[in-house]
């Protein structure tokens, strides 16, 4: 009799583990709190700081102020950001100097960015720029994970 007890409550007990294992994830390409899109992931902030502090917490988080070379990626960010303006990583040395994207990257895209300051942030209008110590929401990039390891996630 207590033999039989004890296998039933192995076999209870085993259940009940099995129902509380975490089921396995889809092979997520962003972290979660992040939003994909062409090879992408995204953060939008919920505070607002200047362009440099706002850099530092994107690079806190491997990430940078978001780099937005394509009239897509403009145009996906340009659906997220609401109406407040967001700081992108985008800046100038100067109003004679070209604007550069933060990865250097040459941009195939002709971008108009109102304004006259060094440092640019995306808002309804599209591309702006003012001083750089503006508080104002951001936006974070960084690469997609291009491969997520088979042995962490199972393919949706
Ligand atoms: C992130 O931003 C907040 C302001 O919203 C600031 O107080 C904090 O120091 C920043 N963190 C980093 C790592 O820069
Ligand atoms: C940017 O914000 C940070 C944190 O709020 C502050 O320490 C820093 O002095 C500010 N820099 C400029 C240029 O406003």
């Amino acid at each position: 009799m207590a033999a039989l007890f004890t296998v039933l409550l192995i076999t209870a007990v085993a259940f009940a583990v099995q129902a509380f294992q975490p089921h396995p994830q889809p092979c997520a390409q962003c972290p979660f709190d992040w939003i994909g899109f062409r090879g992408k992931c995204y953060r939008f902030s919920e505070d607002e700081s200047n362009w440099t502090s706002s850099h530092n917490n994107c690079s806190a988080l491997g990430a940078s102020l978001a780099v937005l070379d394509s009239a897509e990626d403009l145009s996906f960010a340009m659906r997220h950001i609401g109406s407040s303006p967001h700081w992108v990583g985008l800046t100038r040395e100067g109003q004679e100097h070209p604007w550069q994207w933060l990865n250097r990257s040459p941009s195939s895209h002709q971008f108009q960015v109102q304004g006259d300051g060094p440092c640019a942030y995306l808002g309804d209008a599209g591309l702006s720029s003012s001083h750089c110590s503006q508080r104002r929401n951001w936006v974070c990039t960084k690469p997609a994970l291009q491969n997520p390891s088979k042995n962490f996630c199972i393919s949706t």
